[in-house]
């Protein structure tokens, strides 16, 4: 049986590991690994093949930046012409990005098998592109692999019928259960020193649990000076002053920033990291405070670990990670009332990890079994 499997972006590399690995167990596979390139700079590619022992991509199709035609059309041109030379028996992809929508297309326009990793998942929030990359995946999958039973009724819902469907819990948790112990023992004073930007004016001395960790990248967040400015406004005067407050800033956010004026005042009073690696990023994770974040990777990351987390979003397409579902995770929109309320509340809380149903750090081997049983 001849597998390609698809990367492309920063949260994609976290769930190919796993499957990679528990794919070079199985004689008889055959599999191609193709990265599009969505993501090229080393902190948001390299870094991770890297960390996470991932083989070096077999193809790679340089796609680079762009707007979401570009990326997409570009990468359905490229990627066709691997699946007519491959001929694979299934193409595999990963999560929500723009690669995985392009991919998809490209593999059920060849006739060939789909299977999607992390299917079911629905914000029902159609502004998102990531909500159009996961309604047209699992719309044209074959094999829906999905991490938790919410995503399972999403699908029934939408009419999937059950033999293709296949409950096989969240691989992003296989990487977590892997990694942590090599996490634990990075120390977060050298991590620190070692991270922040050369510009920062603040790089406080960190101990456990005394720290506030914050990602934010999205469109709906930072594309927009109305939405962004009173963010800030409220990160820096109302919790920094409380606790050190590090965010690992992802390259558009940086330049929304840049854009809107805002770089100083962050500068001034959040430490700032570079994107940071999969075992720093969890490091901090382990030993935060609090999460503020509207990255969905890190909603799951925090159920897991029990990092009390404020999701900067109006809706998830992870509402298992939710406290009424019994996680970690708050969902506080972009509303600055909003946020300081769950954040007075978070203060007085603490830890409480959990494990949604098969989130167990054996999902990699029961997708390898659903592909084989599907063949
Ligand atoms: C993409 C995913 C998003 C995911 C995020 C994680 C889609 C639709 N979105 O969003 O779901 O949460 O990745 O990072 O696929 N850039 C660089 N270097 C890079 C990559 C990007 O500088 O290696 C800059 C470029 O200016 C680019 C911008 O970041 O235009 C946005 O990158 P892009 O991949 O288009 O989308 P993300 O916002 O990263």
């Amino acid at each position: 049986m001849k597998i390609i499997s698809v990367v492309g972006a920063r949260p994609n590399f976290m769930k190919i590991a796993p499957f990679c690995r528990a794919l070079a167990q199985e004689k008889s596979i055959e599999h191609i690994l193709v990265h599009t390139g969505q993501h090229y700079d080393v902190r948001m590619s390299e870094a991770f093949f890297t960390a996470l022992n991932i083989p070096n991509p077999d193809v790679h199709l340089n796609i680079g930046s762009g707007s979401h035609a570009e990326q997409v059309g570009k990468t359905m041109i490229e990627f066709e012409k691997v699946v007519k030379a491959e001929k694979p028996d299934w193409v595999v992809v990963v999560g929500d990005v723009n690669a995985t929508c392009a991919c998809s297309i490209v593999a059920k326009k060849e006739h060939v098998r789909l299977a999607h990793i992390e299917a079911g998942l629905r914000s029902g929030d159609m502004t998102m592109p990531e909500e159009v990359n996961r309604l047209v995946t699992d719309r044209l999958a074959d094999l829906l692999l999905t991490p938790d039973r919410i995503s399972n009724a999403n699908l029934a819902a939408e009419g999937v019928s059950a033999d293709r469907i296949e409950f096989v819990g969240n691989i992003m948790i296989d990487t977590l259960e892997s990694q942590r112990g090599k996490a634990a023992q990075i120390d977060l004073s050298s991590l620190i020193s070692r991270e922040a930007l050369s510009e920062n004016i603040l790089v406080p001395q960190l101990s456990e649990n005394n720290f506030a960790v914050m990602t934010m990248h999205r469109p709906s967040n930072v594309d927009s000076m109305e939405t962004l400015a009173p963010l800030i406004e409220f990160l820096t005067t109302e919790v920094a002053p409380n606790m050190p407050l590090l965010w690992p800033i992802h390259p558009r956010a940086r330049k929304q920033l840049e854009l809107f004026g805002l770089w100083d005042k962050v500068v001034k009073n959040i430490t700032l990291l570079n994107p940071l690696g999969y075992h720093d990023m969890l490091r901090l994770n382990m030993g935060a405070k609090l999460m503020l974040t509207d990255s969905g990777g890190l909603q799951e990351e925090c159920c897991v670990l029990g990092t009390p987390c404020l999701t900067l979003r109006w809706n998830t397409e992870r509402p298992v990670t939710l406290r009424e579902h019994g996680g970690a995770s708050m969902l506080v929109g972009n509303s600055v009332e909003k946020i300081r309320a769950a954040y007075q509340d978070v203060l007085n809380s603490s830890r409480a990890p959990r494990r949604p149903e098969l989130w167990d750090g054996h999902t990699a081997e029961r997708i390898v079994s659903a592909l084989l049983k599907h063949a």
